[in-house]
């Protein structure tokens, strides 16, 4: 298998040609960090979306959904605390005119003394052999502690300057590391400035009359103010949950990687409102039922970590990420925040109504404590496809490129597909068609050999392929072909729904 970058670079191919994931205005020579999703793309996104909404809504009697507007009131932004502290440290390059994160232009150099670390460490490893140990030598080698003492002095700096909003002081020391941009490769740098990721627009028709919204950054707003409206009309007992799944907008700075930091993206987040008191204990609930869900996925558990914050937002009392090993290394997939009664309470100030539980057991009324979970569709998405995507030596010499996706989530389903072109075939393969298409997504194919039809689908990862062939007009027999193991079996023709709807079982994939 290739390296990870290649790696990389192949499953971005790869989902261009087969119509996952296309780049956005692309005849238009495309607009950074957008994407759009093609035919199977959007396939495999609704089976994301919908498994983690059974999961959590569905299976969940005390949790509901709801689905809220992108537009909302331009003070509950105020009121969250994004109009003043949802920004970035951005400075630009004078003469390439190129803009960076601040903060990402001093890690990336970090990074490259991480890697002169990591090649002193290979070589010294070279040297000694089976005698090389690693932590003594990182411990007590002049260059490498060297360079060890020269990183926890960066970070220290940029963690005091950036928590100080030390702006100049940032610039100092983009200048001290004498960092040149990638592109110009010159140090010519405008000062240091926080730039707010919200993107904003006008509402109404006339000029004199607009008023500035926002595109939400974050789906979670729209269900805290929402929190009344469903508490009452569902007659919800705490503890209970909102779950929502919707578009989010971020003008990332430092947008690459493709679909992993994207400016158009979208969020599954769930809301969980709890007793002040017992939000630890949940926090600890929500983190392991999301693992959970996220090993049920059939991605190994090795690719995943918890990342627990040391440093938590003012708001929070308990933060952690899941993080996944993408090609590109771990980085963070689902937040899991414990953020007390900080939103409502906001809320409470700003709007002037009161966001409270009346307890009937005690007679009192408080306002709830929140753990939220937080996941991106599109980076659980590229999780997905990026452990997916294998190329195969079959037993013959030839390669082949298989998507493993779990078959509940795999876009089709069932490919059916008639042996030849004629005497009869492609009706008879139309006919099973036309009864399973009401139970799951099958697609029909009677173009070229019938080993090329079933490269194309383990290209996309159908489960099933189920060939119609001249067996099939005498015994109404077909064969059916497994996506992984690629073997072949012949059944009768009343057999193959329950068989697939077998494989893509929900409650299959959740319970095992
Ligand atoms: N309501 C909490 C919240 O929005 P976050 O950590 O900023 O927390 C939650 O975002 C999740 O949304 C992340 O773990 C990530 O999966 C996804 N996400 C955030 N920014 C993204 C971006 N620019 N592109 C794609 N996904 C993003």
């Amino acid at each position: 298998m290739a390296n990870n970058e290649e790696l990389f670079k192949k499953i971005i191919s790869h989902s261009k040609e087969y119509g996952f994931i296309f780049p956005s205005s692309e005849i238009y020579d495309g607009l950074s960090a957008v994407y759009d999703y093609g035919q199977y793309g959007v396939e495999l996104k609704n089976n994301i979306k919908n498994y983690w909404w059974k999961a959590m809504v569905q299976f969940n009697e005390n949790i509901v959904g709801i689905d809220t507007a992108i537009f909302m009131h331009p003070t509950i932004w105020k009121a969250s605390g994004h109009v003043d502290a949802f920004s970035d440290p951005l400075i630009d390059n004078k003469d390439s005119k190129k803009r960076y994160r601040a903060d990402v232009l001093v890690e990336e150099h970090v990074a490259k003394i991480e890697d002169k670390i990591r090649k002193e460490v290979e070589k010294a490893a070279k040297r000694f052999g089976d005698a090389f140990d690693e932590q003594q030598f990182v411990g007590t080698n002049a260059r490498v502690v060297e360079y060890q003492t020269k990183i926890d002095a960066i970070n220290k700096r940029l963690n005091q300057s950036l928590e100080a909003n030390d702006l100049a002081d940032v610039k100092k020391l983009i200048e001290e590391l004498e960092i040149v941009c990638p592109v110009s490769g010159s140090r010519n740098w405008t000062e240091v400035r926080q730039f707010n990721l919200m993107f904003s627009t006008q509402m109404g028709s006339v000029s004199e009359d607009a008023n500035q919204i926002y595109l939400r950054p974050e789906t979670a707003q729209g269900i805290f103010v929402n929190y009344l409206n469903v508490q009452k009309s569902g007659r919800m007992k705490i503890p209970f949950g909102i779950a929502q799944i919707g578009k989010a907008f971020r003008n990332e700075i430092v947008a690459r990687q493709f679909i992993f930091r994207m400016r158009e993206f979208e969020q599954m987040e769930m809301q969980y409102f709890v007793k002040p008191g017992e939000e630890l204990q949940w926090f600890e609930y929500w983190k392991d039922l999301r693992l959970k869900w996220h090993y049920s996925l059939g991605l190994p558990k090795n690719k995943y970590r918890i990342h627990n914050h040391e440093k938590l937002a003012h708001y929070a009392n308990a933060a952690c990420d899941i993080e996944f090993e993408f090609p590109f290394g771990f980085k963070e997939l689902e937040g899991i925040h414990s953020r007390t009664d900080f939103d409502l309470n906001a809320h409470q100030k700003f709007s002037g109504k009161k966001l409270q539980f009346f307890d009937p057991e005690t007679n009192e009324s408080y306002v709830p404590y929140v753990v939220e979970t937080s996941i991106g569709v599109d980076r659980m998405f590229l999780a997905i496809l990026s452990y997916a995507y294998n190329e195969e030596v079959l037993e013959d010499g030839s390669t082949r490129v298989v998507l493993s996706i779990l078959p509940v989530l795999a876009p089709i389903k069932a490919a059916i597909l008639p042996l030849m072109k004629k005497d009869g075939l492609p009706e008879k393969a139309r006919e099973i068609m036309d009864v399973l298409k009401y139970d799951f997504l099958c697609q029909y194919d009677e173009k070229d050999a019938i080993g090329r039809r079933y490269r194309r689908q383990d290209a996309i990862g159908t489960p099933y392929c189920i060939t119609v062939d001249h067996q099939t007009l005498q015994d109404n027999t077909v064969t059916i072909r497994e996506r992984d193991t690629m073997k072949q079996e012949r059944i009768a023709i009343d057999k193959i729904a329950a068989i697939v709807e077998d494989k893509i079982s929900f409650k299959k994939a959740f319970t095992q």
